[in-house]
Order: C-alpha cells, then sequence, then structure tokens
C-alpha cells in the first residue's frame, strides 16, 4: 500500500518517537486479538476468566484461559511489522510500549504494560515459575498456594515503574505511532492523549477506526501493521 507522503514527512521530522502497540500487532504473528470477530472475548468472558476476583475465586478457570493463550503465543514469531519497529530505531524510535503479553517486541526499550506470558509467580510465597511448567500439572506452588502468570488482570492496577515510564515517555516524544490497538482499556488508552497534550503528532496504524480516529490521531492508515510497518520503513 502507498503510504501517504505527511506520513513519512511526519516520522521523517521527528527525533524522538514512541509507539503504543495492541493485540492487532501480533495478529500476523498468528496471535488472536481480544475484540471484534474471532477475538478472544468471544470464546471467554473476561468478568468470568481475566478479572482478579474470578482468579481468586476458581484459579483453575482462569487458567483454562491462560494456557490457552500460552500455547498460541509460545509458538509466535515476531512478523514484519515487529521487524520494521527494530528498524525504526535508526529513524528515531525511542520505546515500544506495549499492552502486549507475549514478549514479540524486541527493541531497546519495550515498557511492557500488561506484563508477560512467560513468566509466572506464587501468589502466597511469591516464588518465580515458568508459566510453561503448568500446562498440565497442578497449578499449586510447593507452599499449596496458587500459581498465576505475571500479567494485569482485570480490576487490578498496573505496575507503577511501567506507568510512570510510559507517562514520561509520552510526554516528551515528539510523535506517537499506534498501531493494532482498540484504545479502549485505560491506561494504555490515555497515553496518546497524554503524548497529543505535550505537542506530539499521533499517527495511528489499525484495520479500522478508533476512539483516536477522529480528533486525536493526526493520520490514521488502515491495513494490516504486518505489512504497513515495512512500507513505511522502505518509504523513509
Ligand atoms: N493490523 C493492525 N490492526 C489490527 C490488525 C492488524 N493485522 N488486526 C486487528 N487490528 C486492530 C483491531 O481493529 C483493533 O482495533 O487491533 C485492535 C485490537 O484491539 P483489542 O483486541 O481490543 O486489543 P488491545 O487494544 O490490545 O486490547 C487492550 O485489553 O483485554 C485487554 O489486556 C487486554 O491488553 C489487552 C487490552
Amino acid at each position: 500500500m502507498r503510504i501517504p507522503e505527511k506520513v513519512i514527512e511526519s516520522i521523517k521530522g521527528s527525533s524522538s518517537i514512541v509507539a503504543l502497540t495492541g493485540a492487532g500487532m501480533s495478529v500476523e504473528s498468528g496471535i488472536a486479538p481480544f475484540r471484534g470477530k474471532g477475538g478472544l472475548w468471544e470464546k471467554f468472558d473476561p468478568e468470568k476468566y481475566a478479572h482478579v476476583g474470578a482468579f481468586k475465586r476458581d484459579p483453575e478457570k482462569s487458567w483454562k484461559l491462560f494456557r490457552l493463550q500460552y500455547a498460541e503465543i509460545s509458538k509466535a514469531k515476531p512478523n514484519p511489522g515487529h521487524h520494521a519497529l527494530m528498524e525504526l530505531q535508526k529513524h528515531g524510535l525511542e520505546a515500544v510500549i506495549t499492552q502486549n503479553i507475549d514478549g514479540l517486541h524486541h527493541n531497546e526499550e519495550v515498557v511492557e504494560l500488561h506484563g508477560n506470558i512467560f513468566r509466572s509467580y506464587c501468589t502466597g510465597c511469591g516464588t518465580k515459575h515458568d508459566t510453561g511448567d503448568f500446562m498440565e500439572k497442578s497449578i499449586l506452588c510447593r507452599c499449596g498456594a496458587p500459581v498465576r502468570p505475571d500479567v494485569v488482570l482485570f480490576g487490578e492496577p498496573l505496575s507503577q515503574a511501567s506507568t510512570s515510564r510510559s507517562f514520561q515517555l509520552c510526554s516528551r516524544c515528539d510523535l506517537m505511532l499506534v498501531i493494532g490497538t482498540s484504545a479502549v482499556v485505560h491506561p494504555a488508552a490515555s497515553l496518546p492523549f497524554i503524548a497529543k497534550q505535550n505537542g506530539a503528532k499521533i499517527i495511528e496504524i489499525n484495520l479500522e477506526e478508533t476512539p483516536l480516529t477522529d480528533g486525536v490521531a493526526d493520520f490514521s492508515v488502515f491495513g494490516e501493521a504486518g505489512n504497513l510497518l515495512p512500507d513505511i520503513l522502505q518509504a523513509l
């Protein structure tokens, strides 16, 4: 696809770029998004599986979701969009802030706002575990308490370190690329507003319109992130 000239000019004219990514970033890696057709929340009610209260009531039930996510994510590899974001570091991309828990970004600085599914820990004694060790065996730690992935569940706050670093990056960047997120889950969804308020341009890359499209985004480019990002890179 031909990328609008203004998008390319904006990237060329920026010295501090931050990318905010969501589930759409990993679709070309074979990982299903959450919302929309074929999304994970069609099969799993997030209130019943992915809420911290649901986990406390019935951790085994939540692990049905975690195991499915782990199985899909552990097979996935970075796609051409992830590779393009690595190359964009040569063109001013300072950091990637991601809502994804799949560990597919390998940029120099990656802020994983919602954690990482590969890590787990015991809710009782805090011992660290590999999530992959619990695909078949009991989710109980040696101390008897349930183990859980180190991901942010609904109803839980984000880590202080990742939130404050994200706010810092967003308040001083001059361009933000918002890639493959429905931009409805806060605080991640507020980051483009913070960047905009501080004078940054916002370029959105998504299959469809989002709450950012009219008003917050300076430009919206519609298509697959795995195709558009390499196209952008090539045009720079
Ligand atoms: N390329 C670009 N965008 C895409 C692609 C693609 N190939 N496929 C889907 N999209 C877009 C969709 O149009 C949608 O706007 O990606 C977005 C995915 O939205 P969600 O599934 O809501 O994912 P995300 O925004 O990351 O969700 C935020 O919600 O459930 C929680 O914790 C979960 O981190 C997640 C958070």
